[in-house]
């Protein structure tokens, strides 16, 4: 692996990409700039176009894909596939600002601390053993997804995560603030361009001199290809209460049908190698195809999409992962002969929210899907991984959280639940 000069023992990634601080600094106690989430949500521009999809952005390239190994570096992937093994985190949610009035900046700065800390932690303790990334289910940054906010709520609290984040944007990435009822100066996803889907390799004008380099992703939808696992990521486009987006949804929406062609088109792709026990394949999207919050519930259209898609290319995801609702659920669904963990993780730090409207006892079935747990009320993340040593292939996705956590396995050989798995 190499590694910056000196006593350094930081990663240095392809390009020279730069991840973590080379020396431990302590955490911010206020934030830079306050986060004024009233005057968001009152501005006349918000108000009149809430329930507005916006545009998304075309992709650099199409199809929107890249090679883990060409941000992390070889020596560190080419390990990876050796071992037959890949470990990478994910969360959504994590953006720190102030929740409400009573609660302070601190409190705020914490929770996100408390997750970004935990993940940091698990890279320095596994080294090239150990998370070999982080997939970010968007929402990086409350509540509107504007540059000045990226110091606050993503450079500064992620400086000590030695590895590389990719991210789909969540709603409030692709939100905007406008002070009057035109259109904002600052076009949707501005700043989310300019941090996860930048040219090149560099320093973010948003870091505020801390080294992380800007991430490189050939669009806000694009698939990650790592060794033993690729992930298709989908943006979900901008409606807070309302429904996850990825099309038109047959003409309902004035949005073009790229990202359902685009998905169809990877998982086509990707089927012959997931067949050949190459890889798992991941989707992953902001707002939940299946959740048991009545704010931030599951979404029909977006996940009749996607199956629309698995159907058409003939494979369906290992599992689906997104952010959203702030709290852990983990669904499994039954299709196919299929068993294939929905799993919501919004849980990064902005709020550990119940789902409102209450959780039903479990399980609780609708449709194809099953709630198999009580959701997890409390920050914590994933941790993801895929083992080729053993026979069958497994994903384990792990829930961490300082009070409690949960793991699923699948077997990759069935496409069925491990059975200590439960549910
Ligand atoms: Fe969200």
């Amino acid at each position: 692996m190499r590694t910056r000069s000196g006593s350094s023992s930081n990663l240095v990634g392809n390009e020279n990409r730069l991840f973590a601080e080379v020396k431990p600094t302590a955490d911010e106690t206020q934030f830079q700039l306050d986060n004024t989430s009233d005057r968001y949500y009152n501005s006349p521009y918000y108000l009149l176009h809430k329930d507005e999809l916006q545009q998304v952005p075309a992709p650099r390239t199409s199809p929107p894909r890249m090679e883990l190994a060409d941000v992390l570096g070889s020596d560190l992937t080419d390990a990876v596939t050796a071992a037959k093994k890949i470990i990478f985190h994910s969360v959504g949610d994590t953006g720190a600002a102030k929740v409400n009035h009573f609660q302070t900046a601190q409190q705020a700065i914490a929770h996100e601390a408390s997750v970004a800390d935990a993940m940091a932690h698990d890279v320095r303790q596994g080294g090239a053993d150990g998370p070999a990334f982080f997939f970010h289910l968007g929402d990086v940054v409350y509540n509107f997804g504007e540059g000045q906010y990226y110091y606050d709520q993503f450079y500064e609290p992620f400086r000590d995560y030695d590895r590389p984040i990719f991210a789909i944007p969540g709603n409030h990435d692709g939100a905007v603030f406008g002070d009057t009822p035109d259109r904002p100066q600052v076009p949707t996803l501005t700043a989310f361009l300019r941090n996860f889907c930048a040219d090149t390799a560099g320093p973010s004008p948003d870091a505020g001199g801390l080294v992380r380099s800007t991430m490189t992703q050939p669009g806000v939808y694009f698939t990650l290809d790592a060794p033993l696992v690729s992930i298709v990521g989908l943006y979900t486009n901008v409606i807070d209460g309302g429904p996850g987006v990825i099309s038109s949804e047959g003409g309902h929406y004035p949005i073009p049908d790229d990202q359902l062609t685009f998905l169809t088109g990877e998982l086509e792709r990707l089927k012959p190698q997931r067949e050949a026990g190459e890889r798992a394949v991941l989707v992953a999207c902001h707002h939940p195809p299946a959740s048991a919050d009545s704010k931030h519930g599951g979404t029909t259209g977006l996940a009749n999409d996607i199956d629309q898609a698995c159907r058409s290319a003939g494979l369906w995801p290992d599992a689906v992962l997104s952010g959203h609702a702030h709290l852990y659920q983990r669904f499994t669904r039954e299709v196919d002969g299929r068993e294939i963990p929905y799993i919501v993780s919004g849980s990064g730090g902005f709020a550990a929210t119940r789902p409102q409207g209450g959780a039903p006892p479990v399980p609780w079935t609708k449709g194809e899907y099953t709630l198999v747990n009580d959701p997890i009320v409390d920050f914590g993340y994933l941790t993801v991984t895929v083992d080729a040593t053993g026979d069958p292939q497994t994903l384990t996705i792990a829930f961490q959280s300082p009070t409690s956590g949960d793991s699923v396995t699948v077997n990759l050989a069935t496409g069925k639940l491990a059975p200590t798995s439960g549910g």
